[in-house]
């Protein structure tokens, strides 16, 4: 244990996800319709749920911008983190699935927290007013992060939180010869974390990584 870290093995990850609130009736419902309705079934662990449902808490928020709705569970878990009159807005380039996360959002216990926009994150992000979110999520395609970074550090208030799903590139990010072509997109992005100046950030090994960043005053 020389550098101080214990090496997670999928035993302690077995372990986490018995120790961790796990998921509800209504999401694993959700997740089999969406199978059943050919939807990707990509959805994050309820080990990230609950850990961003945390930071939600911690940093008290009301508003949230996700990027990358696909059916909608992680919309859902992260309204269920936010006070009353909170809202997610989540942006989702594909119908089909806008439509699928619609439906699930409006018949689960926060339809009223989460506002469904079609289209591509390039276009509705910029119609964002700056500071008016405390949190985003960064989830959609891996070569629009550095745009929705971007934006996001626009969108987002100092002290609110910006998050970017698969930091671990679908587990493929330290092979050397990816099989995903968007691999090289995840590396590059990465790197732009880490250098960023306007964050205080760190890649957590929940899920497939996750970059959680803290917007500096
Ligand atoms: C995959 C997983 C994700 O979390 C994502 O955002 C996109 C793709 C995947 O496993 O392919
Ligand atoms: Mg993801």
């Amino acid at each position: 244990m020389s550098d101080q870290s214990t090496t997670v093995t999928p035993e302690h990850f077995r372990y986490i996800a018995s120790h961790t609130a796990p998921e509800d009736d209504f999401l694993r419902l959700l997740k089999d319709k969406a199978v059943a309705a050919a939807i990707p079934p990509i959805w994050i662990s309820p080990e990230q749920a609950g850990f961003m449902q945390i930071l939600l808490k911690l940093v008290r928020a009301r508003e949230v911008v996700e990027v990358g709705t696909l059916a909608g569970y992680s919309a859902i878990a992260m309204a269920r983190a936010l006070p009353a009159g909170g809202r997610v807005r989540t942006i989702e380039i594909f119908p089909k699935h806008a439509d699928f996360a619609e439906e699930w959002a409006a018949r689960s216990d926060v339809g009223e927290k989460i506002e469904v926009i079609r289209g591509a994150g390039q276009v509705v992000l910029p119609t964002f007013r700056d500071n008016s979110a405390d949190a985003a999520f960064l989830d959609a395609d891996k070569t629009g992060y550095p745009f929705y970074l971007k934006e996001c550090l626009r969108i987002v208030r100092s002290g609110g939180l910006i998050m970017a799903d698969n930091a671990f590139a679908f587990g493929q990010l330290l092979d050397a010869k990816p099989l995903d072509r968007e691999v090289p997109a995840v590396r590059v992005f990465n790197e732009m974390m880490a250098k960023e100046p306007r964050l205080h950030s760190i890649i957590v090994p929940v899920g497939d990584g996750l970059w959680v960043g803290v917007k500096k005053s």
